[in-house]
C-alpha cells in the first residue's frame, strides 16, 4: 500500500520528488519501514542557515559576529496516517536529531518549517522556539539537543 500521511503536498513530495532531491544532493531522505512494502514514515534533512539578527538576543550575544549561523533543516517529516499516535513521529524526530549531532559538519541549530498550527505545536512540545513571533519556522540549538542524549 502506498504511503499516505493525509497531507497531499507531503505525500506527493514523497512519491515524486524525494528521490530526485536525494540524487541531486539537495536533501537526504530517511525512510522508516517495518520490513514490509509500505513505508511507515519519512523525513528529510538539508543544510540551511539562520541570520544572526533573527536569533533571540540572549542567544545571539554569545555567538561570534558572523552574519549567519549554520543549521540543519528538517524539511519534511510525516508518518503514515494508519500508524499515527504510536510515537513514530517522535522516533523519526530523534533519529534526525541524532544524525545532526553525529555529523562532522557543525551546525548551531536544528530548524523545522511547520506547515500549520498543529505541526507547530508538535514541535513546540519538544521545546522548539519560533524564529519570529507567531512564525512557522522554529529552531532548537544543537546544544539543547545534545543534552537530550547526555
Ligand atoms: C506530526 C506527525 C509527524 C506526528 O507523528 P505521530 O507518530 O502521530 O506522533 P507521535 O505519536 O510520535 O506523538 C508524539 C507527541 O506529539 C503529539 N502530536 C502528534 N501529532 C501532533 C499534532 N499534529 N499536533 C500536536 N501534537 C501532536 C502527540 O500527542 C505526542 O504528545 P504526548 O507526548 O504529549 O503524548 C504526524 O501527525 C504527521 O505525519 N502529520 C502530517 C504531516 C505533518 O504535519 N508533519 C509535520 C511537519 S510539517
Amino acid at each position: 500500500m502506498a504511503f499516505e500521511c493525509g497531507v497531499e503536498p507531503l505525500d506527493r513530495y514523497f512519491r515524486t520528488q524525494a528521490g530526485q532531491d536525494a540524487r541531486k544532493r539537495v536533501a537526504s531522505c530517511f525512510v522508516l519501514t517495518d520490513g514490509g512494502a509500505s513505508p511507515l514514515g519519512f523525513y528529510t534533512l538539508a543544510a540551511t542557515s539562520i541570520a544572526l539578527a533573527e536569533l533571540p538576543h540572549t542567544l545571539a550575544r554569545r555567538l561570534p559576529r558572523y552574519p549567519s549561523m549554520p543549521a540543519t533543516l528538517l524539511g519534511r517529516l510525516a508518518v503514515d496516517r494508519r500508524y499515527r499516535g504510536r510515537r513514530l513521529g517522535e522516533l523519526l524526530l530523534f533519529d534526525a536529531f541524532s544524525r545532526a549531532l553525529r555529523s562532522e559538519v557543525a551546525t548551531y541549530a536544528f530548524v523545522v518549517d511547520a506547515k500549520d498550527d498543529a505541526a507547530a505545536s508538535f514541535y513546540t512540545a519538544y521545546r522548539f522556539i519560533p524564529l519570529t513571533e507567531g512564525g512557522r519556522r522554529l529552531f532548537l540549538p544543537m546544544a539543547e539537543i545534545a543534552k537530550l542524549f547526555a
